[in-house]
C-alpha cells in the first residue's frame, strides 16, 4: 500500500493498482485532509500515522480514521513509529519527542539539533535513531538517550539519511564502492 499526500488529501493505493500504472484515481482512494506534512507506517503496517496541523492521526490501512493521538500545533516534518506505533517520534523545528501512545506521554525528548530536522530514520531494530539537519547527522542510542554526532562527512549540505537492514533481504547483499560523481 502507498500513501501520498497533498495539501488537502490523503491517496491510498494498493500494489495492485499501482502495477496497473493508473492515469486517475477513484474517489474511493482519496480522504480529504487538512494540511498533512508528514507520513509513516507502523513497522508492522497496521497503522498509517499522518502528521497534521493539529497534531498525529491514526489511519487504518484502508483509510478509516483511528483517531488523534497527539495533540500538537507545533509543525511536524517528519514522523517514524516503533513498538507496533505504540511508540512515535517526530520534530518539531529542532527537537525530537518520542510519544508513547499508550500513557499518552512524550517520554524522551532530544534537542541536540541547532537547525530544523529534515529527516528521521530509526534502525530495524528500533534501537537506533538517526537524524538530520542542514549541517549534522546525529545517531541517537535510545535505551541510553544519549547520542553522536557522526563526523568526517564529505563538505556540502546534509539531505537525508536512512538506516538499512541487511538481514531482512537476504538476496539484496550488496557491496557499496564510492564511484565519486555519477
Ligand atoms: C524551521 O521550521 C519552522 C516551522 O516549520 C519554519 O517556520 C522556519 O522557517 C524554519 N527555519 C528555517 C531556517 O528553515
Ligand atoms: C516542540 O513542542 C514542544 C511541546 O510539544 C514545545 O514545548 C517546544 O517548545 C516545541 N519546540 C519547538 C522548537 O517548536
Ligand atoms: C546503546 O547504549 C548501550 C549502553 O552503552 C549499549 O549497550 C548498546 O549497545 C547501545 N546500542 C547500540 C545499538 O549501539
Ligand atoms: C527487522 O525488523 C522486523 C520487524 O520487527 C523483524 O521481523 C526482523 O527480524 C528484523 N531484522 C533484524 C535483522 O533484526
Amino acid at each position: 500500500m502507498l500513501a501520498a499526500c497533498t495539501s488537502s488529501s490523503l491517496v491510498l493505493l494498493d500494489a495492485l493498482t499501482l502495477k496497473r500504472a493508473p492515469t486517475s484515481i477513484g474517489p474511493d482512494s482519496i480522504r480529504s485532509l487538512k494540511s498533512p506534512t508528514a507520513v509513516t507506517w507502523s513497522q508492522d503496517n497496521s497503522y498509517l500515522f499522518v502528521a497534521q496541523a493539529d497534531g498525529i492521526h491514526k489511519f487504518e490501512p484502508a483509510g478509516h480514521h483511528a483517531g488523534l493521538v497527539h495533540e500538537t500545533t507545533h509543525p511536524i516534518t517528519t514522523i517514524a513509529t516503533r513498538d507496533k506505533g505504540n511508540s512515535i517520534l517526530f520534530n518539531n523545528e529542532t527537537e525530537i519527542s518520542v510519544f508513547e501512545t499508550q500513557s499518552g506521554t512524550i517520554i524522551q525528548r532530544f534537542t541536540s539539533h541547532k537547525t530544523n530536522i529534515t529527516s528521521l530514520s530509526l534502525s530495524n531494530d528500533t534501537t537506533l535513531l538517526a537524524s538530520t539537519s542542514l549541517n549534522t547527522v546525529l545517531i541517537h542510542n535510545l535505551t541510553m538517550a544519549s547520542h553522536t554526532v557522526l563526523r568526517g562527512l564529505p563538505s556540502g549540505d546534509i539531505t537525508t539519511c536512512v538506516f538499512h537492514d541487511p538481514h531482512s533481504h537476504p538476496t539484496s547483499y550488496w557491496n557499496w564502492e564510492p564511484i565519486g560523481y555519477l
